[in-house]
């Protein structure tokens, strides 16, 4: 297992290295998630951001370039959806020269995505550059999948097309989110173990979490990941497997079969803030350093001041870092209550 401060360059008072940077390119989606973007919320008369307020390709770039420099070894491209961004394979085939430049630390290039206009882009998607994939399926059923994804047209052949293409083109390994909610999809949770058994994609059960204000989340609304590995391995039996690194958020479980792996997220029962070593970006240019934060630290005005140099720019991002103290999921149950402005997750991803 690789350590975790191995190549550490900037690390946060908890001694948690930089190593993960999440771009959110849009704040706009396809899909309203009742448990992301909830249609009464972010309905016809809700207010997106406007063009001029989104940062540019260029500055995006501004901001990875020096990310990297101060240790990030993972970039993924978030959203709301990332596909919706006009022009997204521009911005991957920029950042893959970024990645790609330096042998000696290679950068990994991602993307998480609801899939639905993926059978159309993986080919452009690959072909500029990006390596891998995690693809958001919350249900098979069709009615169950249009419930949670708050949309009566969307189906999940859609994004399983989007899945296949994606595989065919190599975005590979990938790896299927399925957000659980107690009383919606519970009877999911089978069908898609099984549907993915022997597929080598990954699927991967994510407890239902308490991001930004809208979702009106509840406690008793959440699976958690023992309930849905037990129901998974009364069928078929799991057993433990190491993870691939000290700061992966999925728990790995094997098929005792040989039909492959899964994962489970549980950022609400067995809090992993501890190896938290993820900067997001929002798509309006500020910093944030947890997904549960309440402000975020601007870098718009710096990238547009004349005089705002890179230098400049990986100093703030430094010092962002190095006065973080994060650790929202371990101490979640004091501070729910207290933080009633946390931003929501389709300004700065997942
Ligand atoms: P890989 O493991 O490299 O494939 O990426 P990932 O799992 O970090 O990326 P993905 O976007 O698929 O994240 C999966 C889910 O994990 C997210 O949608 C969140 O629900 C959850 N998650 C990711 N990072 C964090 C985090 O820092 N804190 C919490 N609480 N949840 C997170
Ligand atoms: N709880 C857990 N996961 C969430 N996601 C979005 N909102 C939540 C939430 N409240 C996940 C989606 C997707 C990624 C973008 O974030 O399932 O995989
Ligand atoms: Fe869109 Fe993903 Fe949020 Fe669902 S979870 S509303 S697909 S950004
Ligand atoms: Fe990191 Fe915040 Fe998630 Fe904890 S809750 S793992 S500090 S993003």
């Amino acid at each position: 297992m690789r350590d975790l401060h191995e190549m550490a360059s900037c690390l946060d008072p908890l001694q948690r290295p930089l190593r993960d940077l999440r771009i959110s390119v849009s704040d706009r989606c396809n899909l309203r998630c009742a448990y992301c973007m909830p249609g009464e919320a972010f309905g016809r008369g809700f207010v997106f951001l406007q063009h001029a307020e989104l940062l540019s390709f260029e500055e995006i770039i501004r901001v990875a370039r020096q990310c990297i420099a101060l240790g990030a070894r993972k970039i993924r491209l978030t959203g709301g959806e990332p596909l919706l961004r006009h022009g997204i394979e521009r911005l991957v085939e920029m950042l893959a020269g970024l990645c790609n430049n330096d042998n000696e630390k290679p950068v990994e290039l991602a993307m998480t995505s609801n899939g639905l206009l993926l059978a159309k882009k993986a080919r452009a998607l690959k072909d500029a550059g990006l390596m891998r994939l995690n693809v958001s399926l919350d249900a098979l059923n069709e009615t169950i999948f249009q419930r949670m994804s708050g949309s009566n047209n969307a189906s999940p052949q859609t994004v399983l097309e989007g899945i296949a293409a994606a595989e065919s083109v190599g975005l590979t390994p990938i790896k299927v989110n399925a957000v659980i909610k107690r009383g919606v999809n519970e009877s999911e949770i089978l069908p898609l173990a099984r549907h993915f058994r022997h597929s080598g994609i990954i699927l991967r059960f994510i407890e239902y979490m308490d991001v930004g204000t809208t979702n009106g989340w509840r406690l008793d609304e959440v699976v958690t990941s023992r309930e849905i590995l037990a129901r998974i391995d009364n069928e078929y039996p799991l057993m433990p497997i190491e993870s691939h690194a000290p700061n992966e958020v999925a728990e790995r479980w094997a098929f005792q079969d040989g039909a492959g792996e899964i994962g489970v997220i549980s950022s609400v029962t067995q809090a992993f803030c501890h190896t938290c070593s993820r900067l997001r970006l929002s798509t309006d240019g500020k910093l944030y350093t947890c997904l549960f934060a309440t402000e975020g630290t601007d870098l718009r005005a710096l990238l547009r001041a004349p005089s705002g140099d890179d230098t400049a720019l990986r100093q703030r991002i430094a010092s962002t870092w190095q006065n973080r103290s994060d650790r929202y999921s371990q101490l979640r149950h004091e501070m729910t209550e207290a933080l009633p402005e946390k931003i929501e997750m389709s300004y700065i991803g997942g």
